[in-house]
């Protein structure tokens, strides 16, 4: 009896290793299989997102804009599709006789819904236009495509009473999201003392402990975005992190270093904040001035048994919905999701953030600045693209594009990712 027992507890023991050990790849745990299956996925996935890159600019046409109603990418019955949103059925025939989508209707999931993309734009641009003069407090608006409509996702919903607001954006039907949450902003964590660790190399997704040069009280926990550097002065560099990590009442805030589980505070300090603040964009930009810190082209991971340290090649925005999407943060460490929407606008009262990109992401507060990514080779599953960095609300994550190209309007400072070439 106790033999069988002990066989019983050994072959559940050996069970559950084989799940863990198989599961190592960050995708292998969002998708939920094992990692021997993730290059196939993954590459199927690459495969829908470029007929998504073919299909998109056609249904923006005015021959299908009001026909169809955005694209994503999503399971239906144990199998990955572009679902294809469509208002009027009789149009499809018409799509899928044009030669440069005929060859990938295997590929296309006719979903039948209300919401044309000319409507949900009409709404999004109305919505958009009574956010920016209610300028209502801690809410995000975006079009979800697979919910078919614009969202207005309202944080600290018992907090902030948006009823006007509500009432206002009321006719062009959004779907109302309310989060009841703390009134305390939820990416800024206060630090707390012990002293262990010692390191030299950030990465993408590191910790940081920013000071106020004034005020001793005044300090604050975030995370590390990525390594950039001057295109006209190499020599220069640069870490681009939140723009609220930054800026809450200081000029120039002095930023530490500090890795990930310890909460000491000063670990090495590694520069001040330029700049700041951005208008309109969560965007803040560390100069390292310690030499110590050299770049690294890497964002972090090393709760993982493998895939510790992620290689970046390149930084693109993000295209399509239903895509996965990854973060490396302080707080909540290296977690996965998908793409919820693009270009959304977050306002906070006094000020906007736009170009958002939404992701259903675990953020956490203090994982505020890290990268946002997704893999991108079936081939070699270490290799990561970065799309944006974290921000404040609602996994939502300021784009990368937007955050070379802002920087540069409004410093002059042109910066380039330092990435590993490839
Ligand atoms: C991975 O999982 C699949 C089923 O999901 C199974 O068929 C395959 O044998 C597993 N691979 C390994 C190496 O265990
Ligand atoms: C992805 O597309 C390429 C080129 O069309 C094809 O060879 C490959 O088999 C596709 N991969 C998957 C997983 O469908
Ligand atoms: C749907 O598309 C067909 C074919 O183009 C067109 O004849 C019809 O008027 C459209 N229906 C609506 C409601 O727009
Ligand atoms: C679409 O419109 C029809 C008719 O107006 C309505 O019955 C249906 O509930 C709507 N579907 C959605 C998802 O809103
Ligand atoms: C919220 O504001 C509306 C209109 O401004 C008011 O009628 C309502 O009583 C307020 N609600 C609360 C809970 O304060
Ligand atoms: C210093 O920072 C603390 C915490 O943010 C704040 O409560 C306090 O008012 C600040 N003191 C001054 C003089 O600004
Ligand atoms: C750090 O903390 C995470 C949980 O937050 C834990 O999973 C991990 O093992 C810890 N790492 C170390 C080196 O203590």
């Amino acid at each position: 009896m106790k033999a069988i027992y002990l066989l019983i507890i050994l072959l559940l023991s050996l069970q559950s290793y084989s799940i863990y050990a198989l599961q190592t790849h960050p995708l292998a745990k969002l998708w939920k299989v094992n990692d021997t299956e993730v290059p196939i996925l993954l590459e199927f996935e690459k495969n829908l997102t470029a007929i998504d890159d073919i299909l998109r600019p056609i249904l923006e046409e005015d021959e299908f804009i009001s026909s169809f109603g955005g694209t994503y990418i999503d399971q239906i019955e144990d199998k990955l599709y572009l679902v294809v949103n469509t208002v009027n059925e009789s149009k499809v025939d018409q799509l899928l006789k044009l030669p440069k989508i005929n060859p990938y209707e295997d590929f296309l999931y006719f979903f039948k819904t209300n919401n044309s993309m000319s409507r949900m734009k009409y709404n999004f641009d109305k919505i958009a236009a009574i956010t920016q003069s209610f300028k209502p407090k801690d809410v995000l608006i975006y079009i979800d495509m697979s919910l078919n409509n614009v969202v207005v996702y309202l944080f600290n919903a018992l907090y902030f009473n948006n009823t006007k607001y509500i009432n206002a954006v009321d006719p062009f039907n959004p779907s109302i999201i309310y989060e009841y949450t703390p009134s305390v902003p939820q990416n800024l964590l206060r630090p707390q003392h012990d002293a262990r660790f010692l390191n030299i190399r950030i990465l993408g997704g590191d910790g940081l402990y920013i000071k106020n040069k004034n005020n001793d009280s005044d300090n604050w926990l975030c995370s590390a975005g990525f390594w950039t550097s001057d295109r006209y002065n190499p020599n220069k560099k640069y870490i681009i992190i939140a723009g609220h990590c930054v800026e809450n009442n200081f000029d120039h805030a002095m930023v530490f270093f500090q890795p990930w589980n310890s909460t000491q505070p000063y670990v090495s300090y590694i520069g001040s904040s330029v700049y700041n603040p951005i208008n309109f964009y969560d965007i803040g930009i560390i100069h390292v001035e310690n030499e110590d810190f050299f770049p690294i082209p890497a964002i972090k991971n090393t709760d993982a048994d493998q895939y510790k340290e992620l290689i970046i090649i390149d930084g693109i925005p993000v295209f399509s919905h239903g895509v996965h999407i990854c973060k490396s943060g302080r707080t909540s460490h290296f977690t996965c999701g998908y793409v919820q929407g693009l270009n959304g606008i977050y306002s906070t009262g006094d000020r906007f953030a736009l170009e958002i990109i939404i992701t259903s992401t675990d953020v956490k507060g203090g994982d505020s600045g890290g990268p946002v990514l997704s893999f991108v080779s079936p081939q070699d599953l270490f290799l990561v693209v970065v799309h944006g960095i974290v921000i404040n609300r609602g996994s939502s994550a300021q784009s990368i594009d937007t955050i070379f190209h802002v920087i540069k309007e409004n410093t002059g400072l042109d910066l380039t990712l330092y990435q590993q070439v490839h």
